[in-house]
């Protein structure tokens, strides 16, 4: 997390430290400042003047929302630099913000490429007194900077712009929201340049969690340009794929990253490996790969020749501009060559030549019994990987112990699970009685900091254990992929609390290092831009499923080893006191070891003694799960992330925007805000009482023949077993759909973006498109609307309209919320509907479709409403996205209460009480 600062820093060493260590490492000796704006002869140059205008307040993870003062009188983009122009700004002294020229400096370039790197400061603000009184809050703010890029030469390049800590930027007109907030370099701009000058405008947002908060409060942000190929290039060098363990591969799951630099649409024919016949060959749009993947996954050595092995004009498509992971089945070579080389053979939609591009990879060989990476699929259709270490043939275990458990190691924010920092911080305890495995959770962010997209991949990776045990013909002891003991470092310390608050019935013991307690609790919500409580409200309760402090009472009966270093300047040790405190009140237990004298992180973090003691006794743990347990509370912010406690799961709320409870004392169940109630009847075979209503789950479970677990449901006539009948005029909203904005991450297959075509959408579709690749590893399908998709996907959709571009927007017409060309209707829980006219410029809201899967509508009155829609599509973690959000014009400057209408729908997809919906 914040230690990290700038996720790009070369040195591993750096995410561990203090971001401002990091700088001097980064920016200390290597700058070269450049003269008179221009590098030798490259390319490309930045001038090396920035104007820069600043600072105002922002809140955490508020510039989602627009809140940007300066929209106000027409944004920057329409301010020229005036030395005596002032600006109203609640932070600096006597309230006046002003124009500032900075100096860029050039850390990197040769002919083809340039950067630029600022770092902006403000000394006309007393930091340290607005910090004793808001705290870290104090020093997240935003600015503006303007520079300039001049292309030489003289035809157009095709260049890819790479943004560092950068949320949003203008090139010339273009402006783009998303940018590369963590530095991870996944998913660039693309642009085709004119030569001459181009201006850039950054939006620049301090971050905290990103940026750090001990050191001057400096913005420090890169733009990195780059000359392209204009056609099918690498997005990234080599293949992921699994090590090779005692001469097998582990897994056939491979993946490539493909970016389309051209102007026109490329469509991949085929991947093989080279100067062979046997490519596989792509029948269907990109989700087809991961059937192939599927298909093969038994067959490790293999040819990977698809059996429907014709090429139609299906293929994957890499529309212009886009990088997406393309999934493929790789095997080895039967000689035994040291490299890999795979071939890709793609045309341009507007030619039929087909042309190649290869790549190449070097596995990494490994014995079974040290740590080595295992490939899998996520559920959104990419390939991911974990890290993986066996059980060694020394390990002390029971002679009971017939299947181990999974002793899950999550990691900091920043880190990549190959790196052998993360695996080794468990090398002294090599010999557990555990399969001890590090997941990524897609990214060095873990996606969403382990949450529903992160803890996605630590599911999966969990599940292809078995796969593995078969693939390298495994003689030891098995695996027990539903008994897990959790641990984890910083943002893997979080991610402990979640795993510990979400799958209560799979964790036999947790230790969460130097974690926070929730985003909240981390860095304060002070300093938004000022709201109604009630619509902070909405907010909040967007993210109750990741309040980790509300929901100690889940961890009711595991046994928790908490740890923090005592003087922790990157995340203090007031998160795991608060959490002991909370966990004693719930009942439940902790041993609490605060380390004195330890900062964030040290070499033996993982390993102290509690915790070396804590790893052997709980592997070595002969405890049943799920537990048994005479009394236990349940406390649920989002069914859709929520797995069962005691053999109970609660399957929907009434109203999802505030939590649910259960309290069970014996067979005696007392519920609040709570529609759903799933009993496993392994463990509640018998009659019950559910708020004082007599259910007798046997008699059902027999007569309906019903062997797992039964679902009871709340009606205005109380508890019954019935379900209601479904309806098609009134769908249910179930499982994956549960849960706010954010729950269309559990896409199933990558998703599907569909535009109306017209050029401005088609650009919008391609920011989304990237920002789910940049900040998930996602893979997204981009499709115009005149294309019909293949009935074969299965992704989550994202849908995209201007007006009413799209005539299929509205396949439900009860549906509460409704777009036109006249604006938006809202339909209110009183049953009242609500029109907003031309003062409604964009909209976003979830809406049902087939097998749980889920649609996001993203609907502006024109272009700029749409862009203002489409930066609420699920990025960052702790915005706070509800189910539905109508923006109003002045969101921009005033953040959500600009917004006409926010909230949420409930079980029936109606509009929740607990909504906010202006009335005209
Ligand atoms: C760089 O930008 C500054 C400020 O906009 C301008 O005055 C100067 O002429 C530019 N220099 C070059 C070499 O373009
Ligand atoms: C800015 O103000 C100063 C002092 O009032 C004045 O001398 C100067 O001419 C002004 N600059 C511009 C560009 O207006
Ligand atoms: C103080 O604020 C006023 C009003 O914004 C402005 O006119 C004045 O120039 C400011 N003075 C300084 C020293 O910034
Ligand atoms: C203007 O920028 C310079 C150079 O970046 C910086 O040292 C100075 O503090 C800035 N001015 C104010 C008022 O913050
Ligand atoms: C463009 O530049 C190339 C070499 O850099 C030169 O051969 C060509 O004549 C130039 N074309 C124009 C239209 O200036
Ligand atoms: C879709 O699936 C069906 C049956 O599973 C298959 O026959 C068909 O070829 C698939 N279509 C595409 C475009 O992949
Ligand atoms: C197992 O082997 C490792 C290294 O070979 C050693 O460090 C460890 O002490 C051994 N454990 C037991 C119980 O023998």
């Amino acid at each position: 997390m914040s230690y990290l600062g700038q996720a790009s820093l070369p040195s591993l060493f750096c995410s561990f430290l203090s971001l401002q260590l990091c700088h001097v490492s980064q920016y200390g000796p290597l700058i070269t400042p450049l003269a008179n704006g221009k590098h030798n002869s490259s390319l490309f140059s930045f001038n090396s003047t920035w104007q820069v205008l600043g600072p105002f307040q922002i809140g955490t993870r508020e510039a989602t929302w627009g809140a940007d003062p300066l929209e106000y009188i027409g944004g920057f983009r329409n301010l020229s630099y005036h030395p005596n122009a002032t600006f109203r700004s609640s932070l600096p002294t006597n309230g006046t913000a002003r124009w500032n020229v900075t100096k860029a400096v050039q850390t990197s370039g040769d002919l083809s490429s340039a950067n630029a790197s600022l770092s902006i400061g403000y000394s006309n603000v007393d930091w340290d007194s607005l910090k004793v009184i808001y705290g870290w809050a104090a020093v997240q703010y935003q600015a503006w900077a303007r520079g300039e890029l001049i292309v030489g030469g003289n035809e157009t390049q095709h260049v890819i712009l790479h943004t560092d800590a950068i949320l949003e930027y203008w090139v010339d007109d273009t402006h783009s929201f998303g940018g590369d907030f963590y530095s991870f370099r996944k998913a660039p701009l693309v642009l085709h340049l004119t030569p001459g000058s181009h201006r850039i405008d950054i939006r620049l947002a301090r971050d905290v969690r990103a940026f750090g908060g001990i050191l001057e409060p400096t913005i420090d942000v890169v733009v990195d340009i780059q000359q392209a190929s204009g056609t099918l290039e690498l997005a990234k060098p080599g293949i992921l794929m699994s090590d090779v363990v005692d001469g097998k591969l582990v897994s056939p799951t491979g993946s490539i990253y493909l970016r389309n630099s051209g102007e026109n649409d490329i469509e991949i024919v085929s991947i093989g490996p080279a100067n062979v016949s046997s490519h596989i060959f792509f029948a269907g749009l990109g989700s087809n790969a991961q059937s192939l993947v599927a298909r093969d996954s038994d067959n490790a050595d293999q040819s990977t020749e698809a059996s429907d092995g014709t090429h139609n004009s299906y293929g994957i498509i890499i529309v212009t501009g886009q990088t997406r992971p393309v999934a493929f089945n790789i095997s080895l070579p039967l000689h035994n060559a040291s490299s890999l080389v795979y071939q890709i053979t793609y045309k341009t939609t507007a030619q039929n030549r087909l042309s190649t591009l290869e790549v190449s990879q070097i596995p990494s060989r490994k014995s079974t019994y040290e740590s080595h990476k295992i490939t899998f699929l996520h559920p959104g259709g990419m390939a991911s990987y974990a890290m993986l270490r066996p059980p060694a043939k020394n390990a002390t275990c029971h002679s009971g112990q017939k299947k181990l458990p999974i002793l899950l190691q999550l990691h900091g924010a920043g880190l990549e699970a190959d790196n052998a920092m993360v695996t080794g911080a468990l090398d002294p305890v090599s010999d557990l009685c555990a399969w001890v495995l590090f997941p990524t959770g897609v990214t060095p962010w873990s996606g969403d900091d382990w949450h529903n997209w992160g803890f996605a991949d630590v599911e999966a990776a969990i599940k292809v254990i078995p796969t593995w045990i078969q693939n390298v013909g495994w003689k030891g002891p098995g695996a027990d992929t539903d008994r897990w003991i959790v641990s984890g470092h910083s943002n893997g310390g979080q991610g402990t609390w979640y795993a510990l608050t979400h799958r209560p019935d799979k964790v036999l013991a947790a230790a969460p290092v130097s974690g926070y307690a929730s985003i909240q609790k981390y860095v304060p919500y002070e300093l938004w831009q000022p709201a109604d409580p009630r619509r902070m409200a909405v907010i909040s309760a967007s993210l109750n499923s990741y309040r980790h402090e509300m929901l100690m009472s889940n961890t009711r009966g595991i046994p928790i080893q908490q740890q923090h270093g005592e003087i922790d300047d990157n995340v203090p040790a007031y998160n795991s006191r608060l959490l002991a405190q909370q966990l004693y009140l719930a009942g439940s237990t902790s041993s609490y070891n605060e380390v004195p004298n330890q900062n964030h992180w040290w070499d033996t973090v993982m390993t102290t003694a509690e915790l070396v003691d804590f790893y052997y006794k709980q592997t070595k743990s002969q405890d049943v799960l799920p537990r048994k347990l005479g009394e236990f509370s349940i406390v649920v912010g989002d069914p859709g992330d929520m797995g069962s406690k005691n053999g109970i799961r609660v399957a929907s709320l009434a109203d999802p925007g505030q939590y649910g409870r259960v309290n069970v004392k014996g067979r005696t169940i007392k519920t609040s805000n709570v529609q759903d109630l799933d009993f496993d009847l392994a463990l509640w075979e018998q009659s019950l009482t559910v708020d004082g209503q007599e259910l007798d789950l046997a008699g059902v479970a027999i007569a309906s023949a019903l062997t797992a677990s039964i679902t009871v449901h709340k009606s205005i006539d109380g508890w019954s077993v019935n379900l209601p009948a479904l309806s098609a005029t009134q769908p249910q909203r179930n499982g994956r759909q549960l849960g706010s904005m954010t729950a269309i991450l559990r896409s199933q297959g990558p998703f599907i973006i569909r535009h109306g075509g017209s050029a401005n959408t088609s650009q919008i579709a391609l920011q989304v498109s990237r920002n789910l690749h940049q900040y998930f590893g996602a893979d997204a399908i981009i499709a115009s609307a005149s294309h019909s998709i293949s009935k074969n996907t299965t992704g989550n959709v994202i849908t995209l309209a201007i007006g009413s571009s799209l005539e299929d927007v509205q396949p439900n017409p009860n549906f509460p919320i409704r777009v036109s060309e006249f604006g938006v209707t809202v339909l209110d829980h009183r049953g009242q509907e609500q029109a907003y006219g031309a003062e409604a410029r964009g909209a976003a809201f979830l809406r049902p479709l087939e097998s749980e899967r889920l649609e996001l509508v993203l609907w502006g009155a024109d272009d700029e409403g749409l862009r203002q829609a489409a930066r609420t599509v699920p990025m960052l973690t702790g915005v706070g996205q509800p189910d539905f959000v109508v923006l109003g014009e002045s969101t921009k400057w005033r953040g959500i209460e600009g917004a006409l209408a926010m909230g949420f729908f409930d079980s029936g997809w109606e509009v929740t009480a607990s909504s906010v919906v202006e009335s005209r």
